[in-house]
């Protein structure tokens, strides 16, 4: 029987740190010294998703795999994630030479399979026009809706599949963010699948066991892909610029140079809201605070700051009064380490 779930979601448009916050939950001991957790699954998406996790001061880069697997944790595949066999094939073998006991990683037998014909489907008439990452995730997810979809179950070997028992401490891990959720983001410009923390409800349990619910967010804002809200031109602002390259902001995925704006703090103060955030975690402080220029968007206005604790306190203040469930916050001033 399942005890509790804790859920980790992205509070933007992916790209927030979920990967070091999972991964740093993850490898949580309990006082006899076993893991804390006894399963990490993920609830939706694909290898459009892109991880950044630190194990012993190395960095390794993931897509599907949950981050269980780096400190000996089960990690399953949810039925709500879509998969592409070749390039999950090619993670596993990655872990495997990097060490790590793969023989841990499972994949819901209900999960659905992204074919060569889907990945041809979403270049033709989804990449361009909407700036996808092109790996064949809104085709397999019409195909799933459509009821033709290929299933796990009938495509993986028998030993991966999950036997979708859930038990003791269970960790989701988001993928995306909130505001590329199929029905809450700006459709079309969206993903194709619920990236709000209720969906980790469909690994199988029902949403009592929600415990805490992690909310990673970014002290600034990135994009990739299209977006009316991160227009182009925002490429060409040099203070930007400047951010962008202090902050390596490039895709894990697709290697696109993201858009990057000033902190929207009332689409930040309205997730944690609407995700019913406990725990709030703000990445990349180390990196703003080194650019000299401190700016948030709040109230229609762009807000400049002097210093950067200054801004850290509007920020910090604001939340506070603007957010009924008043979640505990933590500024990450390390890639690393939250
Ligand atoms: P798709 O998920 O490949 O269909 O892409 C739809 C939109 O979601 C595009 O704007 C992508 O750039 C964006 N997107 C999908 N996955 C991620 C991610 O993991 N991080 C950031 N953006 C993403
Ligand atoms: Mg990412």
């Amino acid at each position: 029987m399942i005890n509790k779930a804790d859920v980790v979601v992205g509070l933007a448009w992916g790209d927030e740190a979920k990967g070091k916050i999972t991964s740093q939950l993850a490898k949580t001991k309990s006082f006899d010294g076993s893991n804390y957790y006894d399963i990490v699954g993920r609830w939706a998406g694909g290898n459009n998703a892109g991880h950044t996790v630190f194990v012993d001061g190395k960095k390794y880069k993931t897509h599907l795999v949950p981050s269980g697997v780096f400190f000996g944790v089960k990690s399953v595949v949810g039925p709500g994630c879509v998969l592409n066999i070749k390039s999950f094939n090619e993670e596993i073998e990655y872990l495997k030479d990097s060490g790590f006991d793969t023989a841990l990683i499972k994949v819901s037998p209900r999960c659905h399979i992204v074919t060569d014909d889907h990945i041809e489907l979403d270049k033709r008439f989804l990449a361009e026009k909407l700036g996808t990452t092109a790996k064949g995730i809104a085709p397999c997810y019409a195909d799933k809706a459509a009821r033709i979809g290929t299933l796990a179950v009938h495509a993986l070997d028998s030993e991966m599949i999950w036997d979708e028992e859930l038990y003791g401490n269970v960790l989701c891990e988001g993928a995306q963010g909130v505001w590329l959720d199929i029905d809450h983001g700006l459709y079309p410009y969206v993903t194709s699948s619920t990236t709000f923390p209720y969906a980790a409800c469909s690994l199988g349990f029902p949403p009592q066991k929600i415990d805490k619910i992690w909310g990673a967010a970014k002290i600034y804002d990135t994009r990739s892909g299209e977006d009316p809200r991160f227009p182009a031109s925002l490429l060409e602002d040099p203070v930007l610029k400047m951010l962008a390259d202090l902050g390596q902001e490039y895709g894990v995925t697709t290697g696109r140079r993201r858009k990057v704006n000033w902190l929207n703090l009332n689409m930040l103060i309205l997730a944690i809201n609407k995700t019913g955030t406990t725990n709030l975690v703000i990445s990349k402080c180390d990196i703003l605070s080194q650019l000299g220029h401190y700016k948030v968007h709040y109230g229609g206005r762009l807000v400049s700051f002097k210093e950067f604790q200054q801004l850290l306190e509007f920020v910090e203040r604001e939340i506070k009064s603007n957010c009924p469930l008043n979640p505990s916050i933590t500024l990450s001033y390390s890639p690393e380490n939250i």
